[in-house]
C-alpha cells in the first residue's frame, strides 16, 4: 500500500511539513510506503483550461515543463493521497491549487483516475481560517470520486511561526486520529 502526502506550503520547514512529517511516521508504523512532495521545493504552474487533457490523443497535461506530472504519477500509484496546506487569507495556498486544479481536471478528463482513492485535508493558520479551508479541499476529494474518513475534530491546526505547531495538541491528535482512520479503512478496502 501506498500513501502519497503533499505539502502546499512554500515555505520549507514549516508548520504543514511538520504536520506532515508526523503523519508519515503513523504510516510507516503500520508498513504503508510514503512519498512526501513539499511544493516549497517544487514548482506547479497553474491550469491553462486548454482542454488538451481531455483529447483523446493527448492523455495527459499538455504543461510538461514543471513538477506535475511527477505529483499526478505518485496520486495515481497511491491508494492514500493526504494534502496539507497553511491557510493564506481564508483559502488554500496557490501552489497546492494549481496541482489539485490540474490533477483533477486530468483525471476527470480520463475516466476518473483518483476513483476510491481515500485521504483528506490538514489545514494549518495562525488564527482563522482553517475550517473554510479544509471545506474548499474537502470539495476537491468529493468531486473527484475520493473517500475521506473523519477524525476526533475537523483536520485543523493552530500556529503561525515554524514549528509552533508542535504546541498545538489538540490538533496533533486530530491529525493522528485522521491517519489512524485513514489506515484502517484502507486496510479494509485494500488488503
Ligand atoms: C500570505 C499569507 C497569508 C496568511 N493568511 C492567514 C489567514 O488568513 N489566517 C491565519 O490565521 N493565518 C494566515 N497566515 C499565517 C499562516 O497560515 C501560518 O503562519 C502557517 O503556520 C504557515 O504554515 P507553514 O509554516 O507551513 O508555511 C498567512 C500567512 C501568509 C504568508
Amino acid at each position: 500500500m501506498k500513501a502519497v502526502l503533499i505539502s502546499g506550503s512554500p515555505r520549507k520547514n514549516g508548520n504543514t511539513e511538520f504536520l506532515l512529517h508526523r503523519c508519515i511516521e503513523n504510516f510507516k508504523k503500520a508498513d504503508i510506503e510514503t512519498n512526501l512532495f513539499c511544493l516549497s521545493k517544487m514548482h506547479i504552474k497553474p491550469c491553462k483550461a486548454c482542454g488538451s487533457c481531455r483529447k483523446p490523443e493527448n492523455k495527459g497535461c499538455i504543461i510538461t515543463d514543471d513538477d506535475f506530472s511527477s505529483i499526478l504519477q505518485s496520486m495515481i500509484d497511491s491508494q492514500i493521497i493526504i494534502t496539507a496546506t497553511p491557510v493564506y487569507f481564508g483559502s488554500a495556498t496557490p501552489d497546492l491549487m494549481a496541482l489539485l486544479d490540474r490533477a483533477g481536471y486530468v483525471s476527470r478528463g480520463n475516466g476518473n483516475l483518483l476513483s476510491r482513492k481515500i485521504g483528506g485535508p490538514i489545514t494549518v493558520a495562525r488564527r482563522a481560517g482553517q475550517n473554510f479551508t479544509y471545506a474548499q479541499l474537502l470539495y476537491w476529494y468529493m468531486v473527484n470520486d475520493m473517500i475521506v474518513p473523519g477524525s476526533s475534530y475537523w483536520n485543523i491546526a493552530f500556529g503561525k511561526d515554524k514549528g509552533d505547531v508542535e504546541n498545538d495538541k489538540d490538533g496533533l491528535t486530530t491529525a493522528d486520529r485522521f491517519i489512524e482512520n485513514t489506515i484502517w479503512l484502507a486496510e479494509k478496502l485494500y488488503n
